[in-house]
């Protein structure tokens, strides 16, 4: 099932097409290519998870304490939402495994800042909780990642299925509760399992007078998460990580103590690092059970993965004597359990270095496609035609060597940097700020299993020969 894009949408936002600014430009990665891989790489939390659930805390009337809350641009766009509402945000500089208190209890219903809104896509999820606790909210349209037309009709839709009145003024949305302060219980079917409208109305439903009911909500484990976030501060969610997800209102939320699950896209980007290098990595914590569809690619291809624990997994792409590298394989990305988009543009990175030809289809978003030109630009043989890609595999022409290259988006940017460890020479991914919007110490990390990857942020230099 393909992601809806009818002509007329309610809201048409179309986010990140704005030319990145001269400071963001600046920032580079060196990437070495052709150096192994070996080690154990600790995941950190999901940052799809800790967004939502920093949102939630709007909707308790005392303090939650969150672990594993990665510390991302994204997370700390999304805490200085929340401090804009009126919320004591506690981040201890340096903590280890990111503890964050979040206390809502002296917030109000804002405006909040729209130039933090304007960072993240995932501001706008405040939406749902303001307008539950306060029976009102007026937030800006989103902003966020370079993958094409991200429209918020099914968030507001869903909204005035509970009472709200709903009005666009400008790019922002103003909606109030219609029936007096509260929203009201009611059935609303999404035409598309999105999984940001479903987490902004289970929050709005979660204080709400009566009984919702969201038909073909969004199965992700990040939407389990938030449900299992927002029942331990007193909610009544049931279903959640099935397409019907009931929520039965109650008149107020509790703060509490939360731990964040582990970043599967994370994890799947660092397996992508072991198969892409030939090497073998160990990865905890993760839960193998959100990995299937990755797991079972890989397999086909090649990798030998074996759990090695309640919560962890081992990646070994090791080449023997007898083997000629991994095979090729076809994948099209879906709503979970399906193939996630955010493994896309990694996963197409790895097809360009197996052998034979493999398609790929992206079903989700419509023009997440960005990292094509740039892989070409290290040699990768890869036509695309709309929403199809065929990539050719290494003894099909695509020889991967260093090149300059231009990061447009947090995953396509982990994409190139993959691409540059398995690249012959030198590759220079600029624009990496948008890298660590998603992932936490992505460098660090992958320098500690023995990449070779160095800052630079003079790229000035670069920059023409790539524009
Ligand atoms: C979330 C993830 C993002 C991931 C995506 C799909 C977060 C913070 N981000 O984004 O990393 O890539 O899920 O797994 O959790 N759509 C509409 N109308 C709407 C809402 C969405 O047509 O009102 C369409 C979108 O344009 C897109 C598709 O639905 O084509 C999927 O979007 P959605 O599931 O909402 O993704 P996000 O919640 O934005």
């Amino acid at each position: 099932m393909s992601a809806p894009f009818q002509a007329g949408v309610a809201v048409h936002h179309r986010c990140g097409l704005h030319p990145p600014s001269p400071a963001a430009l600046e920032q580079k990665l060196v990437v070495s290519g052709g150096v192994a891989l070996s080690g154990h790489v600790r995941i950190s939390g999901a940052k799809n998870s800790a967004l939502p659930i920093l949102a939630a805390t709007l909707c308790c009337d005392d303090a939650s304490a969150i672990s594993r809350v990665p510390d991302l641009l994204d997370t700390r766009s999304m805490a200085a939402v929340l401090r804009s509402l009126g919320a004591r945000v506690e981040w201890p500089e340096g903590a280890d495994g990111g503890e964050l208190v979040v206390d809502a209890s002296a917030a109000g219903a804002g405006p909040p800042c729209s130039n933090e809104l304007g960072k993240t896509r995932a501001g706008f999820l405040v939406i749902g909780p303001l307008l539950g606790r306060f029976g009102e909210a007026e937030v800006g349209l989103p902003g966020g990642c370079n993958i094409g037309a991200r429209p918020v009709d099914l968030y507001l839709r869903g909204l005035r299925a509970l009472g709200a009145v709903v009005e666009m003024k400008q790019d922002k949305v103003v909606a109030y509760a219609a029936k007096g302060k509260r929203l009201t219980g009611g059935t609303f079917y999404l035409n598309y399992p999105s999984v940001g409208a479903t987490e902004t109305l289970m929050m709005a439903a979660s204080l709400a007078d009566g009984v919702t009911v969201l038909l073909n909500a969004a199965k992700e484990p990040e939407v389990s998460d938030l449900a299992e976030f927002l029942t331990a501060c007193g909610a009544r969610v049931h279903g959640a990580g099935t397409s019907i997800v009931t929520i039965k209102g109650v008149s107020k939320l509790h703060g509490t103590e939360f731990t964040i699950i582990p970043d599967r896209i994370e994890a799947g980007t660092f397996m992508v690092a072991a198969s892409i290098t030939c090497s073998k990595l160990s990865m905890s914590p993760v839960i193998p059970r959100h990995l299937t569809s990755v797991i079972d690619k890989l397999s086909a291809s090649g990798c030998t993965i074996t759990q090695t624990g309640r919560c962890s997994l081992e990646v070994s792409a090791l080449k023997s004597r007898h083997s000629a590298g991994l095979r090729g394989f076809d994948f099209k990305t879906c709503p979970y359990p399906g193939f996630p988009t955010d493994l896309q543009p990694q996963f197409m990175a790895l097809l360009c270095t197996c052998n034979g030809s493999s398609l790929v289809e992206e079903s989700v978003f419509e023009s997440r496609m960005t990292h094509v030109e740039e892989l070409k630009k290290l040699g990768a043989k890869i036509h695309v035609c709309s929403r199809h890609v065929l990539v050719n595999g290494k003894d099909r022409g695509s020889l991967l060597f260093g090149a300059p290259v231009m990061a447009h988006d947090i995953r396509g940017g982990a994409a190139l940097v993959l691409a540059g460890m398995a690249a012959e020479g030198t590759t220079e991914v600029l624009g990496a700020q948008h890298i660590e919007r998603g992932y936490e110490n992505f460098v660090a990390k992958l320098n500690s299993l023995g990449a070779s990857i160095r800052r630079n942020q003079d790229a000035q230099l670069t920059l023409s020969s790539i524009m």
